[in-house]
């Protein structure tokens, strides 16, 4: 930089990879319908573009080498009170998103995963996200978790009702906190470093809530259509001002 110069992507890309990345960034994809009202669209189209600013994001993230986990919360369980047939067109414009990305996915070694109650999902979609874990479950450079149907507190009780039957089954010894996040669908994940909400609302909306104990949280009065790979850097230029304490003192 210096000399008027601003800082292009590429150097901003340099200085953050010189500084403790992520290991878990976590996304609420907020703000679809009202980037597509401000332009006198129907909310679909905004989901549309959606999908393009989350594969652009997804592409980048892996490219980059950013972060080696990428959460995305797609469809939380609260998303069922939409009308039906835009519930219709997310899950379409889901199945497509996997369907499509697949062979690229492989290609460049990311492993998608949904968390959520999957069972009451189209059948259709259902078969699409079993086909995709299962062809790119290798995958090790980016690890993509994507929650459909997901819920914070449906993830927590998936968790008491595994110790319950553990419990009964006289295979639960003693159930401490570590114990307890293996039961976690989310138990193979980090716990997210950073959580992201784009679309200036501030909450985090029953998604990761258990695993969100000591993440940082950034919001951005961005929608997420417009959330591209400069939103993302400033996000990690944040996450990286932050002094991380995990309830001790600062080092
Ligand atoms: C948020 O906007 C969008 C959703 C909850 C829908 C799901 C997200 C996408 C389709 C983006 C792409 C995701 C993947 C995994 C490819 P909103 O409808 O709540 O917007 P509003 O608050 O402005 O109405």
């Amino acid at each position: 930089m210096g000399r008027g110069r601003t800082a292009t992507l590429a150097d901003r890309l340099a200085v953050v990879r010189g500084r403790v990345l992520p290991r878990h960034v976590a996304l609420i994809m907020d703000g679809n319908g009202r980037w597509a009202q401000a332009r006198g669209l129907p909310r679909m189209e905004g989901h549309r573009q959606g999908v393009k600013a989350a594969e652009h994001l997804v592409r980048f993230v892996g490219e980059e080498h950013l972060c080696p986990h990428l959460s995305l919360f797609a469809f939380s369980t609260e998303n069922w009170n939409r009308p039906p047939d835009e519930v219709a067109f997310l899950f379409a414009l889901l199945e497509r998103f996997i369907r499509e990305r697949e062979e690229e996915f492989v290609e460049r070694g990311v492993c998608l995963r949904v968390l959520g109650a999957v069972e009451a999902l189209p059948p259709p979609l259902r078969r699409a996200i079993a086909e995709v874990e299962e062809r790119t479950q290798d995958g090790d450079a980016l690890h993509l978790a994507v929650g459909i149907n997901f819920g914070g507190r449906w993830s927590i009780l998936q968790g008491a009702r595994r110790a319950v039957s553990l419990a009964r089954e006289g295979k639960l010894d003693q159930l401490d906190e570590e114990a307890f996040a293996r039961l976690l669908p989310t138990a193979d994940l980090p716990e997210p470093d950073l959580i992201v909400r784009t679309g200036e609302e501030r909450r985090i909306s029953n998604f990761y809530l258990w695993e969100a104990a000591y993440a940082e949280l950034y919001f951005t009065a961005t929608l997420w259509p417009d959330f591209d790979e400069e939103a993302f850097l400033v996000a990690l230029e944040d996450f990286q001002g932050r002094r991380r304490r995990f309830g001790g003192v600062a080092a």
